[in-house]
């Protein structure tokens, strides 16, 4: 049997939460396969489970039902030392907000996932040094969050994503309040990313800016990923 070129598989996922004695399904039955080297975005509004999906997919929670495979393995199988080794390996995440910690320097906090490595101080150096060139950051390895603005934030958010050099990057709600240059700026960032390092986007938003970015828009909608209509969008 030939293997599948896709880098995640999901079928009929099915997640909800309890809230106050209430069962609120959020994603029910949801399928959604996406090619390797892919552009991907997930559109929807506010609520309909967009985070709760990227969390789903970077293994930082689990599905009550159905499969989540990554390159033909299911996630659901691992036990939580293989799912924590799988994703210092292969996923790089982007939160929404940037979550970068301010009491590190750029460097400290692009350094931060090469911690849970082997790698030497030397080693991690040269990674930390060329994710920051990449995002066009070397002259800002010693500032503190503070001191950068919103879309330098956003660009150290990008470098700590990819300094492990993962298959995957997953984007929750990115450049959400930046303004359109700024966006620009990171657009291009991720084209770069994606044609010449082959990297597999996952872009969770509701900006279509961003979501243009995506070779295939898709919604969120009613706990299922359904094509985005544009039209539908633009009206909003
Ligand atoms: N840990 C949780 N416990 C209870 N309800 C949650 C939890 N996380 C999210 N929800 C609810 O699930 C729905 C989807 O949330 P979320 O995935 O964050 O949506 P989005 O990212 O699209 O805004 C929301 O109604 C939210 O209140
Ligand atoms: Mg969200």
């Amino acid at each position: 049997m030939a293997l599948s070129t896709h880098i995640y598989q999901l079928k009929n996922v099915m997640k909800s939460y309890t809230k106050g004695g209430e069962k609120l399904s959020i994603l029910k039955g949801l399928d959604l396969s996406i090619e390797t080297g892919e552009i991907v975005s997930i559109m929807g509004p506010s609520g309909t489970g967009k985070s709760t999906l990227f969390n789903i997919l970077g293994g930082l929670d689990s599905a009550d039902s159905g499969e989540v495979l990554f390159m033909n393995r299911d996630l659901q199988d691992l036990n939580s030392r293989t799912i924590d080794h799988w994703r210092g390996r292969q996923v790089g995440f982007i939160f929404q907000f940037y979550h970068l910690i301010p009491v590190l320097t750029t460097y400290q906090n692009v350094e931060i996932p090469l911690l849970l490595t082997s790698l030497s101080r030397k080693e991690r150096k040269r990674k930390i040094d060329a994710a920051l060139s990449l995002v066009e950051l070397e002259d800002r390895h010693k500032h503190y969050p503070n001191q950068l603005s919103g879309g330098q934030q956003q660009r150290v958010a990008i470098a700590r994503a990819i300094v492990t050099d993962p298959s995957v990057i997953l984007a929750d709600e990115l450049t959400g309040d930046l303004d359109a240059k700024t966006s620009e700026e990171i657009a291009k960032i991720v084209t770069v990313l994606n044609r010449d390092f082959q990297k597999t986007f996952i872009l969770f938003t509701h900006d279509l800016r961003i979501a243009q970015l995506g070779k295939r828009m898709l919604s969120l909608e009613g706990g299922q990923i359904v094509p985005l209509k544009l039209e539908e969008e633009e009206g909003q």
